[in-house]
C-alpha cells in the first residue's frame, strides 16, 4: 500500500485543497481514502457538509480494540463523487483527542494494509504527532516559492529525510534553486488555481489543479508500482 502524507510547515498554502485534489486524481478511486490527520481540526465535514461520524473519532474508538485492515473503510464517507474521507471534527481539541489515539494505533493499520491501496493523509502543519510522519511513504510539503515561507524549511531534509516539495503559486525562485538550496527533491511546482475552492467545495471537477494532482498521482504510481 501507499500511504502519502500532504502537509505544511507555516502558512496555509493549500494543503486540504491539494490533498483533496490528489485523493480524487488517483488513478484506482476504489483503492483510495482521504483521511484528515491535521491536529487544528478538519474541513472536509464543513466543506461537504458531512456528519461528524463516522470519521477520525469513531476510527480512534474503534482502533482501541480492533484493528483489521478494512478498518479504514468502515470509518469513511462517501463523497458524491465516490471519494471515499475519513472526516476529522472541525473542533481542534476533539480532533488532537482522536490524533492522540491515532498516533499509536494507525501505522499499523498501514503497515497492513492491502499493497493495492492507497491512503492520502492531510497532515495539516508538520507540528501534530510524528508517528503519522514516520508512518508514511513520503510526505509532500507544500510551499509558496518565497524566502519567507522558504526559510521555515531549513533542516527539514534532515527531520524528515521522505520528504518532498511541491511548490505552490507565484514566486521569485524556480523549483532548481529550491532543490539546490534545501537539498530536497522538488516533485512539482502547482500554480495558483482561482478554481481552487470551488473545486475543493465539489463545484468544480476541470481544474489547472485537478490536472496537476492527476500528473503527480500517475509519477507516484510509477515510482511505488
Ligand atoms: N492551488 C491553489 N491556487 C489558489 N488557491 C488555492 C490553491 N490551493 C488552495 N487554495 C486556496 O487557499 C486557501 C487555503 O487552502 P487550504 O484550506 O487547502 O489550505 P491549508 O494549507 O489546508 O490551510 P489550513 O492551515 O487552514 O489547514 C483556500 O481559500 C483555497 O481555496
Ligand atoms: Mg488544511
Amino acid at each position: 500500500m501507499t500511504a502519502i502524507g500532504v502537509a505544511s510547515i507555516s502558512g496555509s498554502p493549500g494543503v486540504t485543497t491539494f490533498a483533496f485534489a490528489l485523493a480524487a486524481a488517483w488513478p484506482d478511486p476504489s483503492k483510495v481514502i482521504l483521511a484528515e490527520l491535521d491536529a487544528s481540526g478538519g474541513d472536509l465535514t464543513g466543506h461537504f457538509r458531512l456528519q461528524p461520524d463516522p470519521g477520525t473519532a469513531s476510527l480512534a474508538t474503534e482502533l482501541r480494540r480492533e484493528r483489521d485492515p478494512d478498518v479504514l473503510a468502515r470509518h469513511a464517507q462517501i463523497l458524491p463523487s465516490g471519494l471515499k474521507v475519513i472526516a476529522a471534527p472541525a473542533r481542534p481539541d476533539r480532533a488532537q483527542a482522536a490524533l492522540a489515539v491515532l498516533a499509536t494505533t494507525l501505522p499499523e493499520v498501514f503497515k497492513n494494509l492491502p499493497q493495492e491501496s492507497a491512503v492520502i493523509a492531510d497532515l495539516g502543519r508538520l507540528t501534530g504527532p510524528s508517528e503519522f510522519t514516520t508512518s508514511v511513504d513520503r510526505v509532500l510539503v507544500l510551499v509558496r516559492p518565497r524566502l519567507a515561507d522558504l526559510a521555515h524549511l531549513e533542516g527539514l531534509a534532515d527531520a524528515v529525510p521522505h520528504a518532498e516539495l511541491v511548490l505552490i503559486g507565484r514566486g521569485p525562485y524556480p523549483p532548481g534553486e529550491v532543490e539546490g538550496t534545501l537539498g530536497m527533491r522538488v516533485r512539482a511546482h502547482v500554480r495558483h488555481d482561482p478554481a481552487a475552492q470551488a473545486f475543493l467545495e465539489g463545484r468544480r471537477r476541470r481544474t489547472r489543479l485537478a490536472r496537476a494532482a492527476r500528473e503527480i498521482a500517475s509519477t507516484i504510481m510509477k515510482v511505488t508500482g
